[in-house]
């Protein structure tokens, strides 16, 4: 079985970043109430110019540049996006073309939050298969375009960004085991209408508020920890491991008390758990990828490292990863060894 390095990772946020106070001037909702329920400070709002596509192409352009790799060696692209920047071509397609990537096939994955972690498992077999050698895997959002901010119990949750993270096969690293888990009868919990849709008599669509984000708040807080944490002990039993050998926790970041609630239900201390919530909101598929980028420049993902990647996005997708993490692509036996071998 081949397995996958982590060749280079990055991120983007958009410049604007709207304050918790910005939004008390919006709806009837206070500072206070954000931070205490659900730890968020601020999160960074896109531009009119940027969509999905831009802002996966700047995250992009970061990931190459930490892989010293060219676009020309990547073989596949794949975006999870919930806010694509149209119906068609794939966004997949636009970060393609924008990022120079000639030789590289690539199509989105719409899984809401779970865009990103669904996107990594494929990615993770394309490689383990040999079918590819380097995949780009991006998440990316413009969340603000689908935001009704009118509504308190949704537009103080949501953020835009864009993640992402160039694997290239190697004798290390990569997917330990994953599971991913749909449940469309929970459609309710989290949806938002499209083009697409059903027609009535008069053949008019979804009205507009219903192709926002439409959520029943504690509803999916309960799925989400119940959820998460069952994904997380199912895949780590898929990867032989127990929960004791987590180093890394790597939560979808929609609400603090979520990410509480997940380290608890595991009996994982908060310190093993990445947290960005405060300061970027829920980025739906960006999340990981963000955190991922981050934590790595700052230097808390050893080399081979457990990562529990785990998340849950709209009306209902849900699942974990666990991921090994190397940069170096190379078996720690063999680190080991060769530096012996390098101190005789
Ligand atoms: N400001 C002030 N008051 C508010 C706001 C707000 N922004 N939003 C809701 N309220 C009010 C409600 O109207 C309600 O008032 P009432 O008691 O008079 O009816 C009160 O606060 C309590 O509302 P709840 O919805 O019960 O509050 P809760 O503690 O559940 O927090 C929240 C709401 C933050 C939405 C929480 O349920 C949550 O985070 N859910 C997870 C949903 C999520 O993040 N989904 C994103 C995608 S899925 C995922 O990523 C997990």
């Amino acid at each position: 079985m081949i397995g996958t390095r982590i060749a280079g990772l990055g991120h983007y946020l958009p410049e604007r970043i709207v304050t918790n106070a910005e939004l008390e001037k919006l709806v009837a909702t206070s500072d206070q109430w954000i931070r205490d329920r659900t730890g968020i400070l601020e999160r960074h709002v896109a531009a009119p110019h940027e969509t999905s596509s831009s802002l996966a192409i700047n995250a992009a352009r970061m990931a190459l540049e930490d892989a010293r790799l060219n676009p020309e060696d990547i073989e596949l692209i794949l975006v999870g996006t919930t806010t694509p920047d149209g119906m068609f071509p794939a966004t997949a397609s636009l970060v393609q073309d924008g990022l120079g990537a000639v030789n590289a096939g690539g199509y989105d994955v719409s899984a809401a939050c779970m865009g990103f972690l669904s996107a990594l498992s494929a990615a993770t077999q394309y490689i383990a298969t040999g079918a590819y050698k380097r995949v780009l895997v991006c998440g990316s959002e413009v969340l603000s375009r689908i935001l009704n901010w009118e509504d308190r119990g949704t537009c103080v949750l949501f953020g835009d960004g864009a993640g992402a993270v160039v694997l290239e096969a190697a004798e290390f690293g990569g997917s330990l085991g994953f599971v991913l888990h749909s449940d469309g009868s929970k459609k309710l919990a989290l949806y938002a209408e499209g083009p697409c849709g059903p027609r009535d008599a008069d053949g008019n669509g979804a009205p507009p508020h219903l192709c926002m984000i439409n959520m029943d708040g504690p509803a999916m807080f309960k799925l989400a920890v119940q959820s998460m944490s069952a994904a997380v002990r199912e895949a780590t039993l898929k990867a032989g491991l127990t929960i004791a050998d987590i180093d890394v926790l790597v939560p979808h970041q929609a609400n603090m008390r979520i990410i509480q609630g997940v380290s608890k239900s595991l009996d994982l201390p908060m310190e093993k758990a990445l947290v960005t919530v405060h300061k970027y909101g829920n980025t739906s598929s960006a999340t990981i990828p963000i955190a991922l980028s981050e934590a790595s420049r700052e230097g808390r993902l050893d080399e081979g490292a457990r990562l529990a990647l785990c998340s849950i996005g709209g009306g209902l997708s849900w699942g974990a990863m666990i991921l090994e993490y190397s940069r170096t692509g190379v078996a720690p036996a063999a680190r080991s060894g060769a530096l012996a071998e390098a101190r005789a």
